[in-house]
């Protein structure tokens, strides 16, 4: 879909909403993502953002300016203008409220409050959101949430006691988490410590891919070679040779884009695979994950 950017708001020095605009939009659910095809000076980003709404016509994200942005980011901050057409993919969601609940815990983490925006949107919804952001940012996200909203801010992590309150939560209720890698690894212990099982625990990582050390890999079915530089992911560099594997959230959180691994050692960054799954060394999500080994060798 071509969409153009309809409106641009100032949430705080380090986030932007964006609204695009486009004609006969498909619909989009709460938890649903966009992938965004961003032009950068020597090849497009793809990048995921999560709906925080879809009004008639308009899909609505928030983007933080990350720091040392892969590109996405820093163009969407400090590039793109009203009127611009972007590619999009056509929303995808893995990251619905899950229907067996009867009442959701959220937490969230900085720019992963986004999806949660779009639940609270849902009439009746049980539910009790706990947002941890920067003191300097609390005005900014508070603003985003509707009149009434049972939700807390927390600016301290020293001072919200996470087991504490996952503790007095209900038998029915599930556990929905979207943040950095840190937050979410916190919050997935300390309910797995309290037995929750992991069918109770529902995940969407914003982070995406970060950089690291570059490595090599070679397709085994497609006899095709790529190298990974430090800044861009192995999903990236397969796309930037021209290829298309699958993948949806390119944050390391649905699943998609899991590949075998026949030689070398994955170095794992997702919140998909099992323990098990990933001291076997024999899938990665790439997407995410990267090498330890200087080269892997995948059954692609
Ligand atoms: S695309 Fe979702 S886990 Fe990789």
């Amino acid at each position: 879909m071509k969409l153009a950017i309809a409106a641009i708001e100032i949430l705080s020095p380090g986030l932007k909403r964006f609204t695009l605009a486009g004609a006969e939009l498909p619909w989009a659910g709460p938890g649903s993502h966009l992938v965004l095809q961003i032009p950068g000076p020597a090849r497009v980003w793809k990048n995921a953002y999560s709906l925080t709404a879809a009004p008639n016509g308009a899909y609505r994200i928030i983007v933080r300016r990350v720091g040392h942005s892969r590109g996405g980011s820093a163009w969407l901050h400090d590039h793109a203008s009203l009127g611009d057409v972007l590619e999009v993919e056509a929303p995808q969601n893995f990251f619905n409220p899950p229907r067996s609940a009867k009442r959701h815990l959220l937490l969230s983490a900085g720019i992963g409050i986004t999806p949660f925006l779009a639940y609270l949107q849902i009439p009746g919804l049980a539910y009790e959101l706990h947002h941890c952001c920067k003191p300097e940012e609390a005005d900014a996200f508070q603003a985003l949430l509707p009149p009434g909203a049972n939700a807390v801010l927390h600016t301290s992590r020293d001072a919200f006691n996470l087991h504490e309150l996952m503790a007095k939560q209900k038998l029915d209720t599930h556990l929905s988490v979207c943040g950095p890698d840190s937050f979410m690894n916190i919050a997935v212990t300390a309910a797995k410590s309290l037995g929750w099982p992991m069918a109770k625990i529902h995940l969407e990582s914003f982070g995406g891919a970060t950089g690291g050390k570059p490595f090599s890999v070679r397709l085994e079915r497609s006899g095709i070679a790529v190298d990974v530089g430090p800044e861009e992911s192995l999903l990236d560099a397969l796309e930037a040779a021209g290829l298309t594997p699958s993948c949806l959230c390119r944050g390391g959180a649905c699943g998609e884009c899991r590949m075998g691994v026949l030689s070398g050692t994955p170095e794992h960054h997702d919140h998909y695979l099992s323990d098990a799954e990933k001291a076997s060394g024999k899938f990665m999500m790439i997407c995410v994950s990267r090498a330890v080994t200087p080269e892997l060798v995948l059954d692609f």
